[in-house]
């Protein structure tokens, strides 16, 4: 088991380019299958989610290859419509392959996907959806099976704007007969860009960034070229990292419009900002203040996937902070991991409140999934001395060279093998 050995205490400087976003990429690599062609897809981060997604995309029969940050995706011969157990279960957005199957050949089957561990997330909302398209859905002994000779349009309203279930529509409306209306979309600027890489392949819809969506299914579609968004969850964790450590960090590619609850939380905790749509440059030289509340929701309210690393660049803020979480029903697995770095949080139902410490000491940590992996590097960077943090599969499903880029900022950051997440082990590259 790997780890990353933290020599914490030191501030931030430099400049630190951001990667393709994570959570926009995975959708536009399940659109793929929507229509058989070859695409071109720029600015792919090299993470483990995106090489699941090549696997997943190869176990259909496309033909996938990666140059650099350029994936070519070439889906004319694929012909497959089940997806392997063992691939489904290593991640959420697999279930987006379901949408875009049932566009293309009427029928998909797979069984639930796996993820972060972050609550029951159940899977309803899409599947209810589809339904409504005119897809009948079957769920037996853990397989999902659906089948649609011809989906149709609707107007649909979810719940909840469910990021995965808008894109599940998205998707399988290209393949529908009629118009599909849907109402209380999720708003995610990562679905904004979805419905860009469905436009460029021909795709006829209106309403991107609104509650409302409204999609002509049936266009004819195309193969097509298209560059990936930056990662506002991988830009907002850099700026939490230098929140809490000090110093000054300039984020190259980093989109200020999609992190404007972030920003404010920053400025209001001491940092300086400046941002555009090209890049954010975080100062922070003074001591940090804590914000009162902050309370995850749905775009474009806080993100859930930054709860967690502002969290962490929060732990020595003098004051309170108290966080709401009301996206997922269990997101504080990083709260008894922070304690061990000496932080003082209370849990209180769905909220924790974190009382400012003077000065966090370093510790063996695992990260239990992606953010709460982050939120553990934040904190160990904060901490002088060494840390060791485990839970480096969840940091490279999202994080695309993690460690490079902390060390272009100045941070003392190797990776080291151990066999337990309490033993003691020789560190390289620190
Ligand atoms: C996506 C992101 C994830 C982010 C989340 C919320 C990807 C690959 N992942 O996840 O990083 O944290 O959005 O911004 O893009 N729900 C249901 N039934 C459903 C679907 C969702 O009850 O059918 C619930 C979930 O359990 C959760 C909430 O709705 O409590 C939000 O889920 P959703 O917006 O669907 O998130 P994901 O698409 O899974």
């Amino acid at each position: 088991m790997e780890a990353l050995v933290i020599q914490g205490g030191k501030r931030l400087n430099g400049e630190v380019a951001v990667s393709g976003a994570k959570n926009a990429v995975l959708p536009i690599l399940a659109a793929t299958m929507v229509q058989g062609g070859v695409y071109r897809i720029h600015n792919c981060p090299e993470i483990s989610d995106v090489a699941l997604a090549g696997e997943i995309l190869e176990s259909l029969g496309c033909r996938v290859e990666r140059r650099g940050k350029t994936l070519r995706i070439d889906s004319r011969d694929a012909t497959g419509t089940a997806i392997p157990a063992a691939l489904m279960g290593k991640m959420r957005a697999s279930v987006l392959f379901l949408g875009a199957l049932l566009s293309r050949f009427g029928c998909a089957s797979m069984t639930m996907p796996g993820g972060c561990p972050l609550g029951r997330r159940p899977i309803d909302l899409h599947l209810d959806a589809l339904a409504r398209l005119g897809a009948s859905v079957v769920l037996w002994e853990g397989e999902i099976l659906c089948d649609a000779p011809q989906l149709h349009g609707a107007a649909i309203e979810l719940q909840f704007p469910s990021v995965g279930a808008t894109e599940n529509v998205l998707l399988a409306a290209m393949g529908c007969q009629g118009t599909v209306v849907l109402q209380n979309a999720a708003r995610e600027p990562e679905i904004v860009d979805l419905i860009g890489f469905l436009q460029s392949m021909g795709a006829e819809i209106s309403g991107a960034g609104t509650d409302t969506l409204t999609i002509r299914g049936g266009a004819p579609l195309r193969g097509t070229t298209y560059t990936v968004m930056p990662d506002r969850i991988e830009a907002a964790t850099f700026l939490c990292a230098c929140a809490g450590c000090g110093g000054e960090i300039c984020l190259l590619g980093a989109d200020g419009r999609h992190l404007t609850p972030v920003l404010d939380t920053l400025a209001a905790a001491g940092c300086e900002l400046c941002w555009s749509q090209e890049s954010i440059t975080l100062r922070r030289l003074g001591p940090l203040k804590a914000v009162g509340e902050i309370e995850t929701a749905p775009y474009p309210g806080f993100p859930t996937d930054v709860q967690a690393p502002m969290m962490a660049a929060l732990l020595r803020a003098r004051g309170s902070t108290r966080f709401s979480e009301t996206v997922f029903e269990r997101r504080f697995a990083h709260v008894p991991q922070l304690r061990r770095f000496g932080a003082e949080i209370e849990l209180v139902g769905s909220a924790a409140l974190v009382r400012g410490v003077s000065a966090l000491r370093p510790a063996t940590v695992t990260g239990t999934d992606l953010r709460a992996a982050a939120a553990m590097v934040v904190a160990a960077l904060q901490a002088p001395g060494e840390s060791y943090v485990f839970g480096i599969n969840h940091l490279i499903r999202g994080y695309d060279n993690l460690d490079e880029k902390l060390r272009s900022l100045g941070a003392a950051v190797g990776v080291a093998a151990g066999k337990n997440t309490t033993g003691n082990f020789p560190a390289h590259g620190v």
